[in-house]
């Protein structure tokens, strides 16, 4: 454990497991969550093979009673140095606001709001008691409101998006803005070939997975010395290809 333990929902796939490893080869210790314990041990020994220190467990994101127990199990690897928060799920394709059925509304936010959820209120508290620490959630253009993500339909997933902008965002206020060691930040991928993004998407996992590693990596004054000077601190933003877009 040279670098610590890095927590990344949804790790047993796409971005998340793009993550993982470039995490992994950092020299992180790296806990791969899936949506259940056997697909995030698949997950493990993946990286395993790939020379990464990993490790495998899961739980249904959507349902903070098995959040808790998963945090039982990781006994101190529940303690991490970074969180990452990749677990997600796309809407139905014709899932316009009046022909999204109640069950739709449930499983998406479910998945991407309050999965973000449980994980901060699981794994986030001993960041912010020891006073240091990186959280980063997968949002999405489509959740932008300076974007695509007000044009209409995938209405959940949109919607959901855009309420992770807003739970970073407060999350990062409530923490001071970085003045008490944690970091708190989202992150556009962009399209990417994953299961969620088609085998047609422009860009890799392993591209989607750069601006979060990257995040996970670099304090205030290492931000600042990439980015310039700004009169506000460099974290509580959305980020894309390492650069601050709007929300
Ligand atoms: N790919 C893109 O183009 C793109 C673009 C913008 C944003 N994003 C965002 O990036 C994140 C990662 O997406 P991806 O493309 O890597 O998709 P992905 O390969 O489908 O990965 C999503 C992961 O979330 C897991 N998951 C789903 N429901 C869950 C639950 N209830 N509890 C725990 N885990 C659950 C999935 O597990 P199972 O495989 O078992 O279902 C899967 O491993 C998502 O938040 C997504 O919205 C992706």
């Amino acid at each position: 454990m040279d670098n610590g333990v890095a927590l990344i929902t949804g790790g047993a796939s796409g971005i998340g497991f793009a993550v993982a490893a470039q995490l992994g080869r950092a020299g992180y210790t790296v806990a791969v969550l899936g949506r259940n314990v056997e697909s995030g041990r698949q997950a493990a020994t993946a990286l395993c093979e790939m020379g990464i220190d990993a490790v495998g467990d899961g739980a249904d994101f959507s349902n903070h009673a098995e959040v808790a127990s998963l945090r039982e199990r990781l006994g101190p690897l529940a303690e991490p140095e970074i969180l990452v928060c990749s677990a997600g799920v796309m809407s139905e394709k014709m899932s316009k606001t009046l022909r999204t059925a109640p069950d739709e509304w449930d499983r998406v936010l479910g998945v991407n709001l309050l999965g973000v959820v449980n994980a901060l209120a699981h794994f986030a508290p001993p960041m912010v008691a020891a006073r240091s620490g990186k959280v980063i959630a997968l949002s999405a253009c489509l959740g932008r409101f300076s974007g695509p993500g007000t044009s209409g339909g995938l209405a959940p997933y949109r919607v959901s998006k855009a309420a992770v902008n807003a739970l970073i965002r407060n999350f990062a206020a409530e923490t001071g803005w970085g003045a008490r060691g944690v970091l708190v930040d989202a992150v556009c991928p962009n399209h990417c070939r994953t299961p969620m993004g088609g085998p047609d998407a422009p860009r890799s996992a392993d591209e989607g997975a750069e601006t979060v590693a990257w995040l996970a990596q670099t304090n205030l004054e290492v931000r600042r010395n990439f980015i310039g000077n700004v009169d506000f601190p460099l974290t509580g933003l959305l980020w894309e290809d390492q650069k601050i877009i709007s929300w």
